[in-house]
């Protein structure tokens, strides 16, 4: 790979994308590049320092442009990178038709539409319409009003409950611990109404029964949309609606682990999470997107643990796609990976929607270090993690095999940036160092998700790894660990037994063979502990997940191995293989 200086914002010619790239993308169907994409999930303040402030921005991306596309990826999504005063990394949004100084431009991000889409790269924005920052213009105004104004109607203020109104009007958790409301003081000085916050206190959920706010996500939609942003990741799109009158959770297990979950099976009503009336929104959404000529796409984040309810935000009229953490909540197990398969194939056919595979994300422990650690019980974050011992040797292997079966399955995936890397979760963050609300907000009890969020090495054998441009002033904001010269992009380019290659030399195969991403599967029938299936007439993607090795096929010819073969051909444990049969 040719090493620039994260300044320069040189990006790779036409001449530079790999011949396969050039020919398919004259040939796809671009209406339908969604359906097989592999989506590269830019986490903006972690992937590059392009003015070396110690923040990832627009100038860092632009500059990497190059990587993404020898990678070998289709598309990017890129976290929010609106203005915000970053009480949740951007999750905050004070203006969500404008960006974040501390990111760029506006210009800079048109420039940057631009540049991908002149490589073939397209653009998915994150958009947050649940919750706006506390500091948004409409919620400073609804403070200011006071109580009864028509401007506390776009959020969700209520009484508080006892004779002076010092109790939360409901027991509703925040996602991020303690209640979900908090008590304002009115402008004369009083103590006032609450407000509802399912994140952060700093972030105020928005009434999606109001007029002004649907109007207003629409505005932003067609604002980005206008610009050539090819779609967006709608974020926790499963919360939106609040069942009328507020009722407290009613679980039969009711706690507060259970308040706090996203996700739950089996499926039972909630007053807040995943509730019917949501669909109504991205219907309409659906309708904007499609009145575009090249139409533009959705991805929901629902965090829905039951494939039959997550096919319900995918059905025809209604977005594109969603994000299937039930596979990246797969515990690496083959009858576990398997049934998940099977079941989202099954749901997602029923709508005639493709599958996304995602095995990690800004939210989530990095899967090396979930896989490093005993597989008995789905975890996803470093909570779940600590205390189980890790071997990480064990977690790469596993990691390798992932990949393989992640980019072998119908449909489209997620890669997180660093896990092409082979990235672990940074586990031993300085607490003082910690940013996510979620440390403060349990008590300084829960290390939250930062160790996902360490900016990722590019070259060099020193932090900050050529991810701010050399000779900065400001260290990277969150620091990276000292171990990490051998995991940089540079020092994995050429070398055949990297993460990196596997990763470049995973998607290169993919694009070429016209029976994977979008399209079915044949299982294949294998000894316990195995799992394979064929695409087409002659790929086949076989895992390992047993402790011994097993087969390959008659006659198979290996196309790419996650690890080497024993000395008798045989897949060891733990690997999986591509071959033609
Ligand atoms: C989503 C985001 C997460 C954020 C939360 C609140 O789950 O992925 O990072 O904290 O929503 O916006």
């Amino acid at each position: 790979m040719q090493e620039q200086s994260p300044g320069e914002h040189s990006v790779c010619s036409q001449d530079d994308i790999p011949e396969v790239r050039r020919t398919l993308s004259l040939i796809s169907d671009p209406g339908d590049w969604w359906r097989s994409a592999v989506i590269y999930q830019v986490y903006i303040r972690s992937f590059c320092d392009g003015n070396g402030d110690g923040l990832g921005d627009i100038a860092g991306i632009r500059s990497r442009l190059s990587y993404l596309c020898e990678l070998g990826v289709d598309a990017l999504w890129i976290n929010p990178w609106y203005p915000s005063p970053m009480a949740d990394a951007g999750y905050d949004v004070t203006d969500y038709r404008d960006v974040e100084p501390r990111f760029g431009t506006l210009d800079e991000a048109e420039a940057l539409l631009g540049e991908a889409h002149a490589l073939g790269l397209r653009v998915i924005l994150d958009i947050v319409p649940n919750h706006t920052s506390d500091q948004h213009p409409w919620f400073r105004a609804a403070v200011a009003a006071g109580h009864g104004s028509p401007e506390r109607e776009r959020y969700v203020f209520r009484p508080g409950r006892g004779e002076d109104g010092s109790e939360p009007p409901n027991g509703w958790r925040s996602v991020f611990g303690g209640t979900a409301w908090h008590r304002i003081t009115e402008s004369d000085g009083s103590l006032g109404e609450w407000y509802l916050h399912l994140f952060a206190r700093e972030q105020p959920d928005l009434n999606w029964e109001h007029p002004d706010v649907r109007a207003d996500f629409e505005h932003s939609l067609r604002f980005w949309f206008d610009r050539g942003v090819d779609g967006f990741r709608i974020d926790v799109a499963n919360s939106l609606i609040k069942q009328s009158g507020l009722p407290d959770v009613e679980w039969p297990q009711a706690s507060v682990e259970f308040d706090q979950e996203f996700a739950r099976a089996p499926w039972q009503a909630h007053p807040h999470w995943d509730r019917d009336e949501v669909h109504e929104i991205y219907r309409d959404w659906r309708r904007i997107a499609d009145s575009y000529a090249d139409p533009r796409v959705f991805v929901a984040e629902a965090w829905v643990d039951e494939p039959a309810r997550l096919a319900r935000y995918i059905r025809p009229d209604e977005l594109h796609t969603a994000f299937n953490f039930t596979y990246l909540r797969s515990p690496w197990l083959a009858d576990h990976l398997q049934n998940t398969v099977a079941e989202t194939l099954a749901e997602h056919s029923a709508v005639g929607a493709p599958p996304t595979w995602v095995l990690s994300n800004h939210d989530v422990a990095r899967h090396v270090s979930r896989y490093a650690r005993p597989q008995k019980k789905p975890g996803r974050s470093l909570m779940d993690l600590l205390g189980q011992p890790a071997d990480l040797e064990v977690g790469r292997r596993r990691a390798r095999a992932a990949v393989l079966l992640t980019l072998g399955l119908p449909g489209g995936a997620y890669i997180y940036q660093g896990e092409e890397l082979g990235l672990a979760e940074v586990e031993d963050l300085p607490e003082g160092a910690l940013r996510d609300p979620t440390w403060e907000r349990s008590g300084q009890t829960d290390r939250g998700r930062d160790g996902c969020r360490v900016p990722i090495p590019w070259s060099g054998t020193d932090p900050p790894y050529g991810f701010s441009p050399d000779g900065s002033k400001a260290a990277p904001w969150l620091p990276q660990p000292a171990d990490w010269a051998g995991l940089t992009a540079e020092a994995q380019t050429g070398d055949p037994l990297s993460m990196l290659e596997l990763y470049r030399e995973a998607l290169r195969i993919r694009r070429a063979d016209s029976s994977l991403g979008d399209g079915d599967l044949a299982w294949l029938d294998l000894p316990e502990g195995a799992l394979g299936f064929q695409r087409g007439a002659d790929f086949v993607c076989l895992v390992n997940v047993s402790a011994d090795p097993i087969d390959l096929p008659d006659a198979a010819v290996v196309l790419l191995s996650s690890t080497e073969l024993t000395a008798d051909g045989r897949l060891p444990a733990d690997a999986s293989v591509w071959c033609s049969v």
